[in-house]
């Protein structure tokens, strides 16, 4: 497809008529093409979480006696957001800290082993490594293609399940590589084989209208990402004869309790950010809608992606297009020119040079030694933010590459 066939949907507006953007607090010094990271916050949730920080110190001993009432109620509303049953999910900061609660509650044996894939993010890696080496097992990572369909994906994954297999842990939508995996037939064939599988779903609330699969294991998923919730605010999920298992990474008081209850417990911990959750989902859907986003990161996705794609194969000759295999609306890969960020210490250099010097804020990643750019794409973003990207960042990218 040429950019040229494509249609720019229109840039979203607020009820009032105002750019969207106006409903968060970004900087109008960057443009914003890199929610997948770190999200953003929408204004209305920023002020509820300021106001609850307030009543906290007003009366913090009122506030703290509280806390773990209140929060079995905030679970509540992120439980419906994610339409998940209340009973099945808790709160933990981010994925990271679901990922090391799932690590260190499972009964690993000596020699135990943990599959994965080689687009598993880095930390969560790294996790797995730390877990394997305390129970002298290991890590066996599955080299899946960047294009790989689903079939061949869950043929991966499980051609490194053996006896010794104690979880498999993968991505339901990839960081560096802005794809997504079959989770539920890898969960699927997992079972019969009684291995428990752990989902990475740290991109996918907001971004998919259904973001837990429907199997038995744990899923983690960051609200402050496409969801835009206030930071330090995730789900934990678990289902299944595994979850018995499940301990917080802070006991406090929730010693008495068993999974979720036991994780509603958290000591003196501000977690203001995950009481403020539901007003930040509550505005997007009265504001804007939530399947509208959906549409809108789907067109608007596919316009920026091309755009780019197209002028990147333009001035190099190459094509700068990157089959993912099973793509996601507001996240889309495009391949740099070669040479490009072909390390990770060479896509950070990249990507910094793309914030400070042309204002862009963009997330540049390396697969199989090779660069790519992960656009984003949000309500607040619109068509002349990848034109923009296109016309100014592209040409010295591509003037870059020929001089490395
Ligand atoms: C796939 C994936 N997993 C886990 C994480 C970790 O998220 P957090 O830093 O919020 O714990 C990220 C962060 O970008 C991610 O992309």
């Amino acid at each position: 497809m040429t950019s040229s066939a494509l249609t720019a949907p229109p840039a979203l507006l607020t009820p009032e008529g105002a750019p969207a953007i106006s409903d968060w607090s970004m900087t109008d010094g960057k443009i914003h093409l890199n929610h997948g990271s770190y999200g953003a916050v929408p204004v209305a949730a920023q002020q509820h979480q300021l106001e609850l920080k307030e009543a906290m110190d007003a009366n913090p001993c009122t506030w703290f006696m509280g806390q773990a009432a209140t929060l079995a109620t905030t679970r509540i509303g992120i439980a419906e957001f994610l339409h998940v049953p209340v009973e099945d999910m808790a709160l933990v900061t981010n994925a990271s800290a679901g990922v090391t609660a799932v690590y260190n509650s499972l009964p690993f044996t000596p020699g135990a082993e943990i599959v994965t894939t080689n687009h598993t993010y880095g930390a969560v890696l790294e996790g797995a490594q730390r877990i394997a080496r305390k129970h002298s097992g290991r890590v066996r990572i599955a080299q899946v293609p960047l294009d790989a369909d689903a079939a061949l994906v869950v043929e991966l994954v499980m051609a490194q399940v053996n006896p010794q297999t104690a979880l498999i842990v993968i991505d339901q939508i990839t960081s560096a590589t802005a794809r997504r995996f079959p989770v539920v037939e890898i969960a699927a064939a997992a079972k019969k084989l009684g291995v428990p599988v752990l989902v990475d779903g740290a991109h996918a609330p907001g971004v998919l209208a259904d973001p837990v699969p429907d199997f038995e294991g744990f899923w983690v998923g960051n609200l402050h990402k496409f969801a835009c919730a206030p930071r330090g605010t995730a789900a934990l999920v678990a289902r299944g004869p595994f979850r018995r298992h499940l301990t917080p990474l802070i006991d406090s008081w929730g010693f008495p309790y068993v999974f979720p209850e036991s994780f509603d417990h958290v000591g003196t911990q501000d977690i203001t950010s995950w009481m403020a959750a539901a007003t930040a989902f509550e505005t997007i859907e009265r504001r804007f809608g939530w399947d509208n986003f959906r549409s809108y990161a789907a067109s608007l996705g596919n316009y920026g992606q091309h755009i780019v794609q197209d002028a990147f194969s333009a001035l190099t000759g190459e094509d700068a297009q990157a089959n993912v295999g099973m793509p996601v609306d507001p996240l889309r890969l495009i391949r740099l020119p070669r040479g490009l960020a072909t390390t990770h210490e060479d896509s950070h250099a990249v990507r910094a040079l793309i914030s400070d010097r042309f204002d862009f804020e963009t997330a540049i990643t390396t697969f199989d030694g090779v660069g790519y750019l992960r656009l984003s794409t949000h309500l607040y973003n619109t068509p002349a933010d990848y034109e923009a990207f296109a016309e100014r960042v592209v040409p010295e990218l591509a003037t870059l590459a020929r001089e490395h």
